[in-house]
């Protein structure tokens, strides 16, 4: 297979991880016979820098020419100061919305290893396998009107949180296809309770929920869930939810497996590739890190696992990405880990150490 992939690094730690990532592909590539053909593009703060914005016509035009899209991490205090017109955010949501990436999907697994590096109850995350299919394009990221204005004492702000019944509907199927290719349970959550949003969420959720009578289906309301998340997330399989709320439980359930530097995550749309799937852009679900930025230290391992996810969904390789899977935990199992999820004792590998370790073990 001849697999075309764009990079887009980015910020601070961005290089540093999607380099090992790269290297682990190229590894796999080899060994499986598949032609790689890399293109990279800027995004973020290094586009803002480069190209005056955080998003440039030509790194949109090389995703959109490529299978999938390979992405390291956007941001860092060089670019936050509020007032400023362009910020990196700018770019990642850029590129969601151009290529139409309106699923993004958040495994949660909680690898044996590590079930001592998070902060909960051992008893509690071992064994859990959650993915979280957050809506991408839609919402109070999007809306209109945003903005601020007037001046002080008088300033005020808006964001409009919207969805249509389609952006609903379309999203609510792929969480059902995905949970009858595990446990068959499918947690729609959303706030009817209060927000006209999340009323129409439902109901479209209980229409497409319809079609699907062979997957367990309930609702559970966003705070409820962000506590049963923590109490007893083993009784969850897929979580379907709209753009803001899965932002907040996926960084929350990011904690069950540990360090934000473990989850890779996947964006999908309804384009196909040239290939027949759907075409993606994968990136890990940390941010840039500018504290450790250059230090060559930061985990690699969500970037990999972006990568066996791309395969997976955006080329048909299954037994490649497995490969990958397996190498990271038989990394882990040998006790190697970086920083973020080190206990005392173990033996402590920089980024680079890391992405050598896993490609010994493909
Ligand atoms: C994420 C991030 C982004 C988001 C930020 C960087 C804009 O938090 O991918 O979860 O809010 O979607
Ligand atoms: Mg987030």
């Amino acid at each position: 297979m001849n697999l075309k992939i764009t990079v887009l690094a980015g910020d601070g730690i961005g290089p540093e991880v999607t380099r090992e990532a790269i290297n682990v592909l190229k590894a796999v590539a080899k060994r499986h016979h598949h032609k790689l053909e890399l293109d990279y593009a800027l995004i973020g703060g290094i586009a803002i820098d480069r190209a005056g914005k955080p998003l440039p016509a030509e790194t949109v035009a090389a995703c959109k020419a490529a299978d999938a899209v390979l992405l390291g991490a956007v941001g860092g205090p060089k670019w936050s100061d509020p007032r400023s017109k362009v910020r990196p955010e700018q770019g990642l949501l850029g590129i969601r919305k151009a290529l139409g990436l309106f699923a993004n999907l958040r495994p949660v697994k909680v690898f044996d290893a590590l079930v001592d590096a998070s902060t909960l109850k051992p008893e509690v995350v071992r064994g859990v396998d959650v993915l979280i299919v957050r809506e991408l394009t839609g919402g109070a990221y999007f809306g209109k009107p945003q903005g601020q204005s007037g001046r002080p004492p008088a300033r005020e702000a808006v964001d409009t949180t919207q969805y249509t019944e389609k952006e609903i509907a379309r999203l609510m199927r792929i969480a059902f296809e995905l949970a009858r290719g595990r446990r068959r349970k499918l947690t729609s959550v959303d706030k009817a309770n209060v927000l006209a949003t999340s009323r129409l969420w439902r109901a479209v959720a209980h229409e497409v929920a319809a079609e699907y009578p062979d997957v367990q289906y309930e609702d559970v309301l966003v705070d409820a869930c962000a506590m049963h998340l923590i109490r007893a997330p083993k009784n969850y399989d897929v979580i379907a939810t709209e753009n803001l709320f899965g932002d907040i439980l996926s960084d929350e359930a990011a904690m069950l497996a540990g360090s934000m530097g473990m989850l890779p995550s996947a964006s999908l749309g309804e384009k196909l590739n040239r290939h027949g799937y759907r075409r993606g852009l994968y990136e890990p679900i940390h941010g840039s890190a500018p504290d450790i930025a250059g230090q060559g230290i930061a985990n690699p391992l969500a970037t990999i696992l972006s990568v066996a996810m791309m395969l997976r969904w955006s080329f048909g390789l299954e037994e490649e990405a497995a490969r990958i899977e397996s190498a990271v935990e038989r990394a882990l199992n040998d006790g190697l880990r970086c920083k973020d999820i080190a206990s005392p004792g173990a033996t402590v590998l920089g980024t680079k150490e890391m992405g050598a370790a896993v490609i010994e073990r493909l």
